[in-house]
């Protein structure tokens, strides 16, 4: 309890954390009112929203993958030569001479995998408890955008080893768009940097992996928990009153939430 004291009782403490040590409900609010990134959760969330057998945790783990592939990202930066002629060769020199290169790199990659697996499976989820409905039903758009930003960011981190895998896989990309009606001919140019394959094709995805896509994400994402806090916080089942539990119940009939519903 001293030691407590001697650490949160002084003024260096008090001008990070305003509100002093959260011993109180009050405090806690506070907290989570003042705070830059806490801001973004809901202050009070109905327990049942947050049981893990309704969530998964799947929301939470996707961004908890894209955590994992900024860290391992950047470390991947150092040494990794956005040009045709090292590209190929900084990916191998990671695998076989970098200390803990390949251990990085298959942490980046599982992490992308897995991402695109947890940000489908959130979907399902958020489908299945039907919480696209209003008043979500905007979320579930911004969902949408985060859906396909994470297979964009997937897909121009494939081309960056510069093999034969990523150069056939920017081949048919390009060709997919080039068959777009009207515009198809502009689509490939832009995706191609020019007329064929080559430098400014890699560059050009580089830039959008690793800088241009995890800002937009960045920035979509914070619009996302945005909303989950003002369309009400994370969505509770809707029962039919006489199939609900005694909890919801006494809810429904107007009584108070007691204190110890909220978590
Ligand atoms: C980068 C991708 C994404 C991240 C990091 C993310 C994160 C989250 C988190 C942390 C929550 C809080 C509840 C929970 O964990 O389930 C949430 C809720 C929600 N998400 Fe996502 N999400 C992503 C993609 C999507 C997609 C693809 C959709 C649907 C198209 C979607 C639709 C929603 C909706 C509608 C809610 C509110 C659900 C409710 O109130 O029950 N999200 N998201």
């Amino acid at each position: 309890m001293r030691l407590r004291d001697l650490i949160v009782n002084n003024r260096f403490f008090k001008s990070i954390y305003r509100t002093g040590y959260p011993d109180t409900a009050r405090k806690r609010v506070m907290v989570v009112i003042n705070s830059l990134a806490l801001h973004l959760h809901p202050v009070r969330v109905p327990k049942r929203a947050v049981r893990v057998t309704y969530t998964w945790g799947l929301g939470g783990l996707s961004i908890f993958m894209f955590v994992i592939l900024t860290i391992t990202g950047v470390f991947l930066m150092f040494y990794y030569v956005p040009s045709v002629r090292e590209a190929y060769w900084s990916v191998v020199s990671l695998d076989t001479s970098v200390m803990m290169g390949q251990f990085m790199r298959n942490m980046h990659r599982w992490a992308a995998h897995m991402m695109v697996l947890m940000v489908l499976l959130h979907m399902t989820r958020v489908f299945y408890t039907g919480s696209y409905k209003p008043p979500r039903d905007f979320n579930w758009v911004i969902g949408i955008v985060l859906l396909v930003l994470t297979m964009l960011l997937s897909f121009t981190g494939y081309l960056l080893p510069w093999d034969q895998l990523a150069y056939w896989a920017i081949t048919v990309g390009a060709e997919m768009g080039g068959s777009a009606p009207f515009v198809g001919k502009q689509v490939n140019i832009a995706l191609l940097g020019g007329f064929e394959i080559g430098q400014a094709t890699l560059i050009r995805w580089y830039t959008l992996h690793v800088i241009f896509l995890p800002l937009l994400l960045i920035v979509v994402v914070s619009m996302h928990f945005w909303r989950v806090r003002k369309d009400g916080n994370i969505s509770t089942p809707i029962y039919p009153a006489e199939a609900a539990p005694e909890e919801v119940r006494r809810r429904l009939q107007g009584s108070a939430p007691a204190n110890d519903e909220m978590a």
